[in-house]
């Protein structure tokens, strides 16, 4: 009775953080996009890669996502943000010289316990249909590249929260839209940090019963799901509003008390390292190819089948992905409610975390990936973008490798 008490009390405390927050984030954007300027941004020559300038504070942040409104097409523009991101371990290559040198969004933590966060998105436009991206941070590297034949709808996020430059809590996420990038984009930028807030209420609730710690596990992963589920709210209410419809997948992790929590909905899938280089998947793909998810969407009164020359399963005939953020007209049947899977990492027997788009997995095994990344990590965000393309793989592909170790 008691452990079911503190257990409700850690949710409270979560879904009451979460929901001041967005209040606030709400009333500020709506404070200031009653007298904005129109954005700000660099011009720059074809082939873009726009960045998020990364935020030492959440008032700096609320002021930035009133100046990159959701509406807007792919930005052209390139958001300088190195300045910020001055005297951090940071670092940007391109690793195809033939192609525009890539342009990269560096997270960024301060000192001071604030959530801070960067968030990216790489996007080619029309005219340069192929862009490189590549990003090392704080124990993370990604590589993204846009499939040929469309514009980008793959993006990563990375959020730390940092007590006087201890790091409490970090997050990690890979995202692939699809029917534009609204979705996309949206959920980039606010998952990780409704993922960080609700957390770090878990983890408050939880300091003043410090005996359920049993409870407290249970309370981060219920933490993140209610984040997952208020983002998708939030992108719901959005479309609402007129902003184009779209939806996105997601895989995330996070670190928090030398434990990793990873979650997803859709496609996008978390390969973690083990024991000295072997694969396992923390995620099982949401498609209508898993018996439970087209047994989920038949018993809600939904259809699926199997279209085209593919032969891949969709729901109601249209989507391929089983659950997703957004996605409004499919929502009865496409939750967002994701699979959450946490992962002790005491003892030092997980080395890295490869997450990735479905653009990497369609053309790349579980253990093929790991052993490309146990051979050099360095290189290896390029060279799975590049074994995935050679393959022959026409989608976006991002894949992203997290340093495990470091936590311990
Ligand atoms: C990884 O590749 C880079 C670039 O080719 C090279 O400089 C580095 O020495 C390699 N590291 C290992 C551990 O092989």
């Amino acid at each position: 009775m008691l452990h079911t008490v503190r257990f409700l009390c850690s949710v409270v405390a979560a879904v009451a953080r979460l929901i001041r927050e967005l209040r606030r984030r709400t009333a500020l954007l709506m404070a200031s996009s009653t007298c904005s300027p129109s954005p700000v941004v660099t011009p720059c020559p074809a082939g873009l890669i726009s960045a998020f300038t990364p935020l030492p504070s959440r008032r700096k942040k609320a002021a930035a996502v009133q100046k990159q409104p959701l509406a807007v097409a792919p930005p052209a523009a390139v958001l300088p943000n190195g300045e910020q991101a001055e005297g951090r371990r940071t670092k940007k290559e391109a690793w195809a010289a033939r192609r525009r040198p890539a342009r990269l969004v560096i997270p960024v933590a301060d000192d001071v316990g604030e959530v801070a966060a960067g968030w990216g998105a790489a996007a080619a436009n029309a005219a340069a249909k192929e862009a490189d991206v590549v990003v090392e941070g704080e124990g993370f590297r990604v590589a993204s590249r846009a499939g040929p034949r469309h514009a980008m709808e793959d993006a990563y996020a990375v959020v730390t929260h940092k007590n006087d430059g201890d790091p409490q809590l970090a997050f990690y996420g890979v995202f692939d839209g699809h029917g534009g990038r609204a979705a996309v984009d949206f959920v980039s930028r606010r998952l990780g940090e409704n993922v960080v807030s609700a957390v770090l209420a878990a983890a408050t609730c939880e300091e003043a019963s410090p005996t359920a710690a049993e409870e407290e596990e249970d309370a981060v992963s219920a933490a993140i799901r209610l984040a997952y589920l208020a983002t998708d709210s939030e992108l719901l209410a959005q479309h609402q509003q007129g902003v184009t419809g779209g939806g996105s997948c997601a895989a995330t992790a996070v670190v928090k008390g030398g434990e990793l929590y990873v979650a997803h909905v859709g496609d996008c899938r978390a390969v973690l390292s083990h024991n000295g280089g072997a694969a396992a998947a923390l995620t099982a793909d949401h498609t209508c190819a898993a018996d439970s998810e087209r047994q989920r969407i038949e018993r809600d009164g939904g259809y699926v089948c199997r279209s085209g020359g593919s032969g891949v399963w969709r729901v109601q005939g249209s989507l391929a992905v089983s659950r997703s953020f957004g996605d409004a007209g499919l929502k009865r049947w496409v939750v967002a409610e994701p699979a959450v899977t946490k992962v002790v990492l005491a003892g030092g027997e997980c080395e890295f975390l490869v997450v990735a788009s479905d653009g990497l997995w369609d053309k790349v095994g579980n253990q093929e990936a790991v052993d490309v990344v146990s051979r050099n990590r360095t290189t290896a965000c390029e060279e799975l973008v590049d074994l995935a393309r050679r393959r022959g793989s026409r989608d976006d592909v991002t894949v992203m490798v997290i340093d495990l170790e470091r936590f311990v």
